[in-house]
């Protein structure tokens, strides 16, 4: 049993195969936090935090001769608001008279076998029957708000998850203006705090910071995940490495505007709190009706290594869904870099022709094959093929593609609606603008309101329908703008507050029905991009466009800080031009090669403008991929370098999960004259076993992961190399 309640201490205990997670109802019914950590070899935890008069910290009224105790200073699972916690709240309200307090007491708890699905929003999913949940029932009887913790425990796969449904138990009207997933209460410790920020062309940068006393907070308020900020957090000791230390994880689950607060408060005490965007957030929660939040994807591991083996293995199997969650993924061709807007059918049939005969599968049409698309301010909306460029139509190029033996892919960008469209002139009202103001445009477009039943319906029927008239097998789905001027036309003034993440109970709902009603397509999600990399869209998406940046040397660093939390299955990953069209550096193809390889592979260059060798070339590369997919995409991922340790190069390696074969990857970032021989200590390996290094010497396995490897001088621009560590 990985949940238990221990009837005498009233503890409630959480275990995974490593960690624990511990919480008690107090003697006044708080849900304290105990501990979340490595497992603790014992169930009794209490003596672990101390009560003592903190001075000037509030007492509830019922310990007011007893100074000790203190919401202000005790850890705990879910805030109460407003009544003398002064750390980082998890919710705030308003209620109909006024006030805007509530204290949470226990009221019952439930343990259930099976994972908890949150109506409406994406969620980790057992489909083995291995987990179990507990549900633990808070309420305050003045503000008659109550609230239910969810807690998903997956034993083996070392994960918890964590959401709440708040609910409105009177008959008055509550406003909830804050409503997150979780709190986590770490009272001890010296920590670091990791986050993944980034730009549009350089997402998840990595950035490692000592926690300073106050609130650091990490948001995305541009309704959607977005480039700036991953909803992902690691706090890990402060001497944490890859190898070892204490690290915690923290995903949320969602697509839109999120917030994390991380406090380091007066006593040293660190609280996180998670969940969604407060800003110009406000929900009317009727009376008898509750709202889920997202899922906080929780993780504790030795080591910041295993910490995301816990996530790649979380992400591939219990949050990807579909046929092609742990299947081969076709190498693709994606005509954008190649053409951009300016294509015909021919060109497009040349590609395809050069594409099937070094052994790509699928060909994928990008932007630019609907009206009035010459260029990317118009034509978004109406979704009618540009007959000028293929003339006959999209059923008469997907056939002469497919009669080449290959898949056909498409590009959409449904959220989006140009000013010029016919759906535009029919609907302006569809269109997310506030009244009497002149739009922020971006790209020249507008988002659609997705929150309006009606759009969402116009979306199913457009994009079902196209998926319906057409034989296609795959759907690059696109988001080229952040969200402003958010005001739903067809939603009361009073819930405008709503606006933000409604729209994403109907994207996700929309995602459903599609990938429920053509579950042979295969999704690819992209916001300019990977401005919307999350573990929400991976639920729809086994595979997410991970940059428009698709320099090889740039994209390392964008795969590097990805991978923390998400598997290399998940990552578009493409070999485009040289000199590259976002950097302009030149790059040899076997780098370019090595790098989208870490990743899901395909290309994205005219593919009519190689030379025979480059054909040569791509041919073998193929051939590489298709081989060494499963160990990538199956297997597990090992940082071998640390950027901000070195900027010299960048070293992986994905090892397959018995441990037979491992493929060693290296990229130059700095060649210089007589330097120092990158050298590496694998990672992964069986000690025991003997290994043949790239068939040039054998060697045990644990020689090279205590002795390591010395890679041989590798010169030019941007050298790589990659190797075979296989098992004999
Ligand atoms: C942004 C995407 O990330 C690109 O790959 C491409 O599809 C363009 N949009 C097309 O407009």
């Amino acid at each position: 049993m990985s949940i238990r309640y221990i009837e005498e201490t009233k503890h409630l205990i959480l275990e995974t195969k490593n960690s624990g997670y511990h919480m008690k109802i107090d003697h006044l019914g708080y849900l304290q936090h105990m501990y979340y950590g490595p497992k603790p070899g014992q169930d009794n935890l209490s003596y672990a935090f101390r009560y003592y008069d903190r001075g000037f910290s509030g007492n509830p009224y019922d310990m007011r001769y007893d100074r000790t105790y203190s919401l202000d200073s005790m850890p705990q699972e879910y805030t109460s608001f407003g009544v003398g916690d002064f750390r980082v709240n998890s919710i705030a309200a308003s209620c109909s008279d006024g006030s805007r307090c509530a204290e949470f007491k226990y009221v019952s708890h439930e343990i259930v076998n099976g994972k908890y699905s949150i109506p409406g929003l994406p969620s980790v999913y057992d489909d083995e029957g291995k987990a179990q949940t507990l549900i633990v029932t808070l309420i305050d009887n003045a503000a008659n708000m109550g609230i239910k913790l969810y807690y998903g425990v997956f034993e083996d796969l070392d994960i918890i998850t964590r959401s709440a449904e708040i609910i409105n138990a009177g008959s008055e009207m509550v406003w909830l203006r804050k409503a997150s997933s979780m709190c986590l209460d770490l009272p001890y410790g010296n920590w670091d705090l990791i986050h993944f920020h980034g730009r549009h062309c350089m997402e998840r940068q990595v950035e490692r910071i000592n926690m300073f006393h106050g609130v650091h907070t990490f948001i995305s308020g541009r309704g959607m995940s977005s480039h700036q900020q991953n909803p992902f957090i690691i706090i890990c000791d402060h001497d944490a490495t890859e190898d070892s230390g204490i690290c915690y994880g923290m995903m949320l689950m969602y697509s839109g505007n999120h917030k994390t607060e991380v406090e380091r408060d007066q006593f040293e005490s660190v609280r996180v709190v998670m969940g969604l965007n407060d800003d110009r957030f406000r929900w009317e929660l009727e009376p008898g009706t509750s709202l889920h939040t997202p899922e906080v994807i929780l993780t504790c591991a030795d080591g910041l290594t295993e910490l995301s083996h816990n996530y790649h293995r979380c992400i591939r199997n219990n949050v990807v869904k579909g046929k092609y969650k742990l299947s081969h993924r076709p190498v693709l061709v994606n005509n954008w870099e190649a053409t951009y807007f300016d294509f015909t059918e021919e060109k497009l049939l040349e590609i395809c022709g050069i594409a099937k005969d070094l052994g790509i599968e699928m060909f994928v049409l990008d932007d630019g094959w609907f009206r009035n698309r010459k260029d990317d301010n118009g034509g978004l909306g109406d979704w009618v093929v540009d007959t000028d460029k293929l003339p006959e139509g999209l059923g008469g190029l997907i056939s002469k593609v497919k009669g080449m033996g290959l898949k056909f892919g498409l590009w959409i960008e449904p959220e989006m609606i140009s000013e010029d469209s016919d759906l535009y002139k029919a609907h302006p009202e569809w269109a997310l603008t506030a009244p009497g103001r002149a739009p922020m445009m971006a790209r020249n477009q507008l988002v659609l309101d997705l929150s309006n039943d009606e759009v969402h319906e116009y979306l199913y029927d457009t994009i079902s329908g196209l998926l319906r008239d057409y034989d296609i097998d795959y759907i690059k789905w696109d988001f080229n703008r952040p969200i402003s001027d958010v005001y739903s036309h067809s939603t009361p003034s009073a819930r405008q507050g709503e606006v933000p993440h409604r729209y994403y109970l109907s994207l996700y709902k929309l995602y459903d029905r599609l990938t429920t009603e053509f579950p042979d397509v295969l999704f690819e999600g992209c916001a300019g991009g990977g401005g919307r990399f999350d573990a929400g869209m991976l639920q729809y998406s086994p595979q997410v466009w991970c940059s428009d940046n698709t320099d090889p040397v740039a994209r390392l660093a964008i795969q590097y800080g990805t991978s923390f939390g998400y598997p290399s299955s998940s990552m578009g990953a493409h070999v485009s031009a040289s000199p590259n069209h976002q950097t302009g550096r030149k790059t040899p193809l076997s780098t370019r090669g090595i790098s989208a390889m870490a990743g899901t592979f395909g290309y994205e260059l005219d593919l009519t403008k190689l030379t025979v060798e480059e054909c040569g070339e791509i041919r073998n590369q193929i051939k590489r991929y298709k081989d060494i997919e499963p160990v990538v995409h199956g297997g597990r991922l090992y940082r071998l370098s640390d950027p901000a340790a070195n900027s010299r190069y960048y070293c992986w390696e994905h090892v397959s999960q018995d441990r037979s074969r491992c493929i060693l990857s290296v990229v130059v970032t700095d060649p210089q004259a007589n330097y120092t021989l990158v050298h590496v200590k694998l990672k992964g390996l069986d000690p025991d076993a003997m290994y043949s290094v790239g068939g040039e010497f054998e060697c045990r396995g644990r020689t090279l992961m205590q002795n390591g490897y010395t890679f041989p001088q590798l010169t030019g621009d941007y050298p790589a190399q990659q190797l075979d560590i296989i098992r004999i």
